[in-house]
This record gives C-alpha cells, structure tokens and sequence, in this order.
C-alpha cells in the first residue's frame, strides 16, 4: 500500500518514521516533510493547506492511506474532501476538528456535556473583553485565548488588570498572530501539574496511548512565554492508574459521545491537554491530532504496527485493533533556533547529523529543517526533537541529553530540565 502524510514537523517525522516500518506499506509520500523526512520517504512539493490537490495527488497516485499530522488542513476539511472522493483518510472532519479550531466553541461543548473544565467567558468584542478584564470574575492570574488556531501560541497567563487588557487588544488587533481575532475566551487559572491525554477513536470506541508530560514554556523551571512544546516524557509519572480511569470517565468518553450525539462523530486522534489540580483533572483544551512533540515519544514507544491502528480509525472500526507499548520510558529534547518563540532566526548551518545516523534507541526527529546546497538548514523556529528510549525515565532522558551535544547550530537553544519534574516523583504507581 501506498501512504501520504500531510505535514512538515517533528510529528509528520515520526509518523512517516513509524509507518514506514510496516510490512503492509510499499512506499510512504509525505507533502510537504522536511530534510529528514525526505531521506525516508518521497517529498511532495504541495503545501498541508492546499487540500484539492492533495486529494488530486492521493487520487492519481492511488494511495491506500493519507495520514494527516496538523490541524490546518482538518479545520479547512480535508477529511471531508477525502470522502467526497471515497479516499480514505486518517483526520477528524471539519465539523468534528471544531474541538480544537474553536476555544469558544470547545468551551461551550465542555459545559454542555460536563466536561471538567476551568470557569470561563466567551467575549465577542474588544469592549466585552476589557470589562471582563476589569471584573476579574475569577480573580486574577487570569488566561486569555484566541478563539481560532494559533499553534500553541494563542494563550497568555495576565497577572493583573494591565496585563490582562493589554494581553486581549494584542490578541484582538492581532501583530502577534498574524490574524486578528474576533473572539477570546478569558478563563481562570488553574494551577497544577500538565498532562497529554492522547486516543485514538474511531467515533464510538477510545484506545488511550501512553501518558506524555510536554514542556510548553521556553524556559527551564517553565518560564517565559508559550511555545508549541520543547520537549516531552513518557510515562508522566503523575498519572496514576486512578487518574487514567478517571479521565476516560470524565473526560475522553463524554467528548467522543457528546462530539457523536451532536453529529460531528470524531474518527482520528483526540488529545485532551489536562491540568491536574487538587479537585481532579480539568480540560485546558483539546486537539484534534497527534501533539508535537507528543507524537515522537508515543511513537518511540509502540511497539504495535501503526497502520491498522490507522486504518481501523479511518474505516470507524477500532474493535479489533490492540495497542502494545514498550516497557522502556522515552524523551524528547526540542532543539530551537534562537528568537523562538517570537521571530526565528532561520538558515543556519546544522552540524553533527552524521553522528545520530543508526544510532540505537536515539533518533533525530527533524521539524524546521530544509536542504539546501548539499546542506541541512535551519528554517523556522522548533528545528529538531531529539529522541531516546531508556530502560527508565532518567536513562532515556540521559541519552537524549547525550545525544544535543552531537549536533550544532548557530543560536541552537534548549531546555535543560525536560522530565525534571517528572523524574523528581518517580515511584507512583503510573498508569503507563
Ligand atoms: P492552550 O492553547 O489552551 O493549550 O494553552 C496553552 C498553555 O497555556 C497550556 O498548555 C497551559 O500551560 C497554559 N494554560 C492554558 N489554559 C490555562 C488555564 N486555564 N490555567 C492555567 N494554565 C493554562
Ligand atoms: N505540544 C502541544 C501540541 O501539539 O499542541
């Protein structure tokens, strides 16, 4: 079988990576990958937005499976393209990616189906959100968000009324998005420990994946602004068996059927960002994809063929399909270009590639990387993952440690706590 993977990052590495690897596939497309990706599969110079041509491609070439890695394509309705055509396809529709394309929208589906969440307001005008940040209803720090996509940049935690306002008209008037935005949601703070809750669901079944604790701040001891994630562990010691339960009941089970009854039956991944507080887990938002860089580690540690998996998702029958994972812990270290996460410095030389090449247990995910003139450059801001497997949670994260000083590039930042927290707790009884 032939199979396309739609993106360009450190996922759609591991994904082409993984899917690779089974004997049901003969040849892996992905459009438009990366320099990594490119030394392992055939690039396709069409863009993840472009989604008629995509179809066009998978049509023409007759590809038994396309994989789709960011949410762009799924809020503009590639899935809903694909079946037009009768291609199957591994995305969630455009109806059921509104989970993620829409905070307001996500929110309001949380309250509807009693779905833990932090209290909150939708606001639908820059007026409405400054006297919301006047009236604090929840105190302060209080969190404001961009209604539509905005990778994992779209929040920002106000510490008082000045920060707050100033957070909702660069949100509304948007330089930082690149978009304005018309809505904001404004929520409560909610202070814990984080958690990515991954499934697969084939629109009525969920098989959990392993647990993943990502970084989300740019700075070690989780300071600074947001980015989309600079490195995760696998398991996230915090998430004990009885969390895990508690979060299918409350959490997973209510959305899969609540997202069913309202017709926008979900088939694909879908990711619940969780903080666990001292009253249970509480959603932060939900994905309607593979998280990045949640998906190398994941994937790092299935052992099972991904492609069924994928395939029963994609045909809305998940009965028969069983996951199994590695007992060995997995750690990914994001290396960014300096800048991240506002304005990357891009085009700079990556040295020392050569030296992860066949490595056991490591592998150098690459996201923002391009070869040009015989050489890999940087070309955005998250530029590779770099990826171990160990016989425990220090082991693997010691080896990815290991594995940075292999590799260089002008301006190469990274955080040097990834798994800190989660290593300090070692010793509870983790689900997985
Ligand atoms: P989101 O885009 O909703 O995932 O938010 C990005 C990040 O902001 C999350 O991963 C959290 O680290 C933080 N965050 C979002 N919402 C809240 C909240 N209500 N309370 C505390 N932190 C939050
Ligand atoms: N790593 C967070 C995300 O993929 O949204």
């Amino acid at each position: 079988m032939k199979v396309l993977v739609v993106g360009n990052g450190g996922r759609e590495h591991a994904l082409v990576w993984k899917i690779r690897q089974s004997p049901l596939v003969k040849e892996v497309f992905c459009a438009p990958g990366n320099a990594g990706i490119a030394k392992i599969a055939t690039c396709l110079p069409i863009e993840t937005s472009d989604i008629v041509e995509l179809a066009d491609f998978a049509q023409d070439a007759r590809v038994g499976l396309t994989v789709v890695g960011p949410e762009l394509p799924m809020v503009l309705g590639i899935a809903d393209e694909f079946a037009r055509r009768g291609l199957p396809i591994f995305a969630p529709t455009r109806a059921a990616a509104e989970i993620e394309g829409s905070k307001a929208f996500a929110r309001e589906f949380m309250t509807r189906h009693k779905v833990p969440s932090p209290r909150y307001e939708v606001c639908n005008s820059l007026d409405e959100a400054l006297d919301c940040c006047a009236r604090a209803p929840f105190g302060f720090p209080l969190v404001l968000k961009a209604d539509g996509l905005a990778s994992g940049k779209g929040a920002v935690v106000a510490h008082d009324r000045s920060e707050a306002e100033a957070a909702a008209r660069a949100l509304m008037s948007d330089k930082r998005l690149g978009q304005a935005t018309a809505k904001i949601v404004i929520e409560e703070f909610l202070p814990g420990e984080e958690v990515s809750f991954l499934v697969f669901s084939d629109g009525q079944k969920a098989l959990p994946m392993v647990s993943v604790q990502d970084h989300k701040r740019i700075g070690d001891g989780d300071t600074g602004p947001n980015t989309g994630g600079m490195g995760t562990v696998s398991p996230a010691t915090h998430l004990t068996l009885d969390l895990h339960k508690q979060i299918m009941a409350e959490v997973i089970l209510p959305t899969i059927g609540g997202l069913e009854k309202e017709g926008r039956r979900f088939q694909g991944v879908l990711y619940a960002g969780l903080m666990i507080t001292d009253k249970g887990p509480k959603v932060l938002e939900f994905n309607a994809r593979f998280g990045d860089p949640e998906a190398q580690v994941i994937l790092a540690r299935l052992k099972s063929d991904l492609v069924p998996v994928l395939q029963g998702v994609a045909a809305g029958q998940l009965k028969e399909v069983k996951l199994e994972w590695a007992k060995e812990a997995a750690a990914c270290v994001v290396l960014a270009s300096a800048g991240y996460p506002d304005a990357a410095q891009t085009g700079q030389e990556i040295r020392g590639l050569e030296a992860l090449d066949g490595q056991s247990d490591v592998v150098a995910f690459h996201a923002a990387t391009a070869q040009r003139d015989g050489k890999v450059v940087t070309v955005g801001g998250r530029v590779l993952g770099i990826t171990a497997l160990g016989a425990s949670l220090p082991a693997a994260v010691q080896r990815a440690y290991e594995a940075t000083t292999k590799v260089s590039f002008d301006g190469m930042a990274f955080r040097k706590d990834i798994g800190a927290r989660s290593i300090a707790r070692l010793g509870a009884t983790t689900a997985r």
